[in-house]
């Protein structure tokens, strides 16, 4: 039996990543963004000049994909050729184009394998689109986060980038494969109304008493 998974979904700009690293820091566990990994193929792909579009591309390259997955202490890290990716994954066309590269199957099934792994020898949080229904079915602990459409602009406006949320979520929820959907076991947390603070402590404060 694996050690504890706590899968964390939800929407674009939401609030999950934040809360997901604070609540894996609260338990000690390590946290991973898968939303990273989807991002750094999509930079990759960039770079080598293929279209995001063109599936048959993008299968070709994933087995020699020169891209790895580690931590910084208890965080995920996605390194290219040894080098750890940051202003990379969050750049206007890795936004655009991210949605179109999470759809492929053959890039789901490699990045769900990556992340798997991660929990054989140690308890995670882990954040994404399909932690609770793909990923980690199984899991006792799974929570859908979201908020409205508005404070999830604002949230991203002030970040200062520039993201269109709306669109991806659109994409995210109607792509055939493992979409954007809430686990029928997930508990739903809208945080519109609700301070960080506020919702790392209930969801801390839900998985302790049930782990107890
Ligand atoms: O969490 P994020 O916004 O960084 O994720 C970027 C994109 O990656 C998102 O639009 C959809 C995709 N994604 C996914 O399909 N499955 C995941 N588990 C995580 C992210």
């Amino acid at each position: 039996m694996n050690p504890p998974a706590i899968a964390i979904d939800g929407p674009a700009a939401s609030g999950k990543s934040t809360v997901a690293k604070l609540i894996a820091k609260e338990l000690g566990f390590t946290f991973i963004n898968t939303g990273a990994m989807y991002r750094a193929v999509t930079w990759y792909v960039l770079q080598q000049g293929i279209d995001p579009a063109n599936t048959e591309a993008v299968k070709a390259i994933l087995p020699g994909i020169p891209l790895s997955f580690g931590k910084n202490g208890a965080v995920s890290t996605v390194m290219c050729n040894g080098r750890v990716l940051a202003e990379e994954l969050t750049l206007q066309s890795t936004n655009d184009n991210v949605s179109t590269i999470a759809a492929i199957p053959e890039v789901r099934a490699l990045l769900v394998e990556k992340q798997r792994e991660y929990n054989t020898a140690e308890p995670v949080v882990m954040e994404g689109r399909d932690i609770g229904t793909v990923v980690f079915p199984n899991t006792p602990y799974k929570y859908f986060v979201t908020a409205s459409e508005e404070v999830r602009a604002a949230r991203r406006a002030a970040q200062g980038l520039t993201d269109s949320i709306a669109e991806r979520d659109r994409k995210d929820s109607a792509r055939a494969c493992a979409p954007l959907t809430m686990a029928e076991d997930a508990k739903l947390v809208d945080t519109s109304d609700m301070s960080i603070e506020q919702v790392v402590a209930h969801i801390a404060a839900d998985i302790r008493s049930r782990m107890a």
